[in-house]
Parts: structure tokens; sequence; C-alpha cells
């Protein structure tokens, strides 16, 4: 049964080959002063930054620039960020680029009128925003995260070795976001298969949890099925405008909030993926792929039935003859020949993790309640050797 919820979703979209017009429509309503934050340079190579800061100037805007956000962006680059808008005085701040761009903005836009050290109260204490709040737009060019059209903000603290995401309220989704499909064409493909396989993940967290009937979960299958054919097709052909745009589309839906509402969700594979980055600096789609399986393994005695329910709805896995263990474990064989097939990475020993470093991975797993298994320090340390 469907729980009670409230929903909301303000983030405004421009979609297409001309949404990067849709500045023209935002930005007249944003001050002077705009800080554009961006990674480490491939939207100079692939000539986004100039269209963009083209469009800034034709609308009046004072640029202020906040380059080199890394992959999993740190608390360092952080508290660098918050001096920077501090010193701009930033009326928005524009992110132009993947989920770790536009997550990054999100943590600055909170911080900057923050009196406390943001990465304790907003990644340790997990504390709402008591502050004003930099609005945020974003120009997406890598596709998966979904952080586009939510309040997610993923930060790193290399020190204490923690990876932790804080999901913030409506008023720090992002005001707009401009999705244009074509702006993907330059990932290189092992970015471009992240991505595709942290959108699966994101479904798939919330997809096995609970029992009920409800219709998230048919909604959920669909776009699975979605995401499963044109990611075949993008692999082939990385320039497919209907194979990418579908990709960019799914991505979005997967964690807009909406397929969550009234339903549990569970979330262990991201805290295990989580760790591992922690602990290696890895791509973030690989090390959910390297943990997705032997996790699964591990909990289906104890969500049979749904994953039954995945392996024919999903994967076409034929139930005659065959127990519902059977048709479950089918799935997940399935799931893990196509992974192979798209070249995902299978294990985090490819991702530089040595058995010496589990028992400090194990300590960085938060551990959450709303899958098929509560796990323990030690089961995760089983699933983790099952990874290696
Ligand atoms: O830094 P640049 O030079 O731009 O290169 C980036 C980066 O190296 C490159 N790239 C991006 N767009 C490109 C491109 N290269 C060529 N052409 C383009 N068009 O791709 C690399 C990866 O970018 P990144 O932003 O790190 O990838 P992604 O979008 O996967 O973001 C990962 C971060 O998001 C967090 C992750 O934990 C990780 O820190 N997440 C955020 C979530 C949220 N907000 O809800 C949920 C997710 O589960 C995830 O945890
Ligand atoms: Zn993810």
């Amino acid at each position: 049964m469907l729980g009670n919820f409230t929903y909301c979703n303000p983030t405004k979209l421009y979609f297409g080959e001309d949404a990067l017009n849709g500045l023209n429509a935002e930005l007249p309503k944003y001050g002077k002063n705009v800080l554009l934050v961006y990674g480490g340079g491939s939207i100079k190579k692939n000539g986004i930054y100039d269209k963009v800061v083209a469009l800034l100037k034709e609308n009046g805007k004072e640029i202020f620039e906040d380059a080199g956000v890394m992959p999993n962006p740190t608390s360092d680059k952080l508290n660098e960020g918050v001096a920077r808008a501090k010193a701009a005085q930033a009326d928005l701040i524009l992110a132009v680029g993947g989920g770790s761009v536009c997550d990054y903005a999100k943590a600055v836009s909170v911080s900057v009128h923050c009196n406390d050290d943001p990465w304790e109260k907003y990644f340790i204490r997990f504390e709402d925003v008591s502050c004003k709040i930099i609005p945020v737009g974003c120009v997406l060019t890598m596709v998966g995260t979904g952080s586009e059209m939510n309040g997610g903000s993923v930060i790193t603290n290399h020190q204490q070795k923690l990876k932790i995401g804080h999901v913030f309220g409506e008023n720090v989704f992002p005001k707009f976001s401009i999705l244009n499909p074509k702006f993907t064409y330059t990932l290189p493909k092992y970015q471009m298969i992240s991505g595709i396989f942290d959108i699966m993940s994101h479904i798939l967290e919330q997809y096995f949890s609970g029992t009920d009937d409800n219709t998230s979960d048919y909604i959920m299958e669909g776009l699975l099925r979605s995401l499963i054919h044109s990611a075949n097709i993008a692999v082939e052909n990385p320039t497919d405008y209907e194979a990418r745009s579908n990709i960019m589309w799914i991505a979005t839906w997967a964690l807009n909030t909406l397929v969550a509402k009234g339903k549990s969700t569970d979330w262990m594979v991201h805290m295990l993926g989580q760790a591992v980055g922690a602990h290696t600096d890895a791509t973030h789609g690989m090390t959910l792929s390297a943990v997705s399986m032997p996790y699964y393994r591990y909990i289906l005695p104890y969500g049979t039935k749904k994953f039954a329910r995945y392996a024919e709805a999903v994967w076409n896995v034929n139930p005659k003859g065959k127990t519902e263990e059977d048709i479950a474990k089918a799935g997940l064989c399935a799931m893990e020949d196509w992974m192979k097939s798209i070249g995902l990475v299978m294990n985090i020993t490819d991702l530089g993790t040595t058995e010496e470093m589990l028992d400090g991975m194990v300590e960085s797993t938060l551990i959450m309640n709303g899958g098929y298994k509560i796990l323990t320090p030690e089961e995760i340390k089983i699933i983790f050797k099952a990874s290696l």
C-alpha cells in the first residue's frame, strides 16, 4: 500500500538540443554576480564553456570562476568554494558539469552563509539548513546521478576516509537544469557506462524494498527496460541521439524523488559503494557495479519474491518449470551477463581495493534499514570479500 506523502519537485527543466537557450529565460531572474563552477576542463575542450560564457555575457552577468571540482568532490574543495563564493558575493551558482559539479554547487550554496563547519553540520550531523541559500542552476554534461533534479550532495573527506551524501530539502534543489543529450557525446565510454549503471542502481535501490503492491514498482520496471534497451544502443553507437536522450531522461526520473514516494527504499549498494569510494576515490558508478552482484546474491533469500518478479518483468526470464528461487537467481545471472557485456567493473580489486583495506571499508559503511536484510558489520565484510 502506498504510504502517505507530500510531493514537490521545484526544479525547472529545459530538455533537448536547444536547451541551453533556457539560460536566456533563467538568468534575468538573478542578480549580476554568477559563480561559474566546473570540473577539470572537459567543458573547455568540447566547447560548452564558450557557449555558456557567451550567454552569461549577453545577459549582462559578471562571471567569477570556481574550476577544478574533482570527481567525488572533497570537503577541502568545498571550503575553497565557500571562500570563492563569498568573495564573489554570488547571486547565482551555475554548475556546468556532472554530478560532482552539481553536488558541489549545492554544498557551496548552503555553506556560504553558514557559521558552522559545513562538513560537520551537514555530512556528519545531517542537520537541516538554517542559513540563507544561494540559488543553484545546472548545465548537465554527464548523465547518471540525478543531481540535476534532486537535493542530493555527496562529499568525500579523505582525512576521515568517509564519503557521505546529504539529501537537502526542496529549497536546495537546482532552480533550473539544462539537459542537452548532445552535451554527453564527448564522455569517455568508461564514464558513460558508469553513469548507466548508476541509473540502474538508483532504480534498484528503490525497487528492492518492501513487498506491497505499488505503482512505483511498475514505473521502475518500465524505466529499467528502457534503460537496458537504450544502453545497448548507446554502447554500440554513442552518438545515437534517441538512445542518449532516453538515458538522460531516465537518469532524471530515477532519482528526482518521485518513485520513492509512498514506499520504502534500500540504498545499501550505495553505502557499500561509497565506502569503496572513500578508500579508493574510484568512479562512483563502478563502485556500485563492483559490489552489486555479491550484495544482491547475499540478500536474495530474504526477498526472493521480489527478485523473481524482477527477473520476469525486466529480464524476461521464463518461469516455466522453475521454482521462485530459480527464477530469482536466473534474473541476477541475466543482469550479471548484461553488466559484463557493456563493460562494467565487476570487482573491487579492479578499483584498487586489497584485502587489507576491508576492515577500514567496513567501518566506513553506513548501515541502512530499508532493504530485505539489515546487514551486520560481519556480513558487510563477507560481501566485500565476495566483491574482491
Ligand atoms: O571534470 P571534468 O573535466 O569535467 O571531467 C568529468 C569527470 O572526470 C567527466 N565529464 C563530465 N562531463 C563530460 C566529461 N568528459 C567529457 N565530456 C563530458 N561531457 O566525467 C568525469 C566524471 O564526472 P562526475 O561529475 O564525477 O560524474 P558523475 O556525474 O557520475 O558524479 C559523481 C558524483 O555524484 C555523486 C557521486 O557519489 C559522485 O561524488 N552522486 C550524487 C547523487 C545525487 N546528487 O543525488 C547520487 C549519486 O548516487 C551519487 O552518489
Ligand atoms: Zn548513485
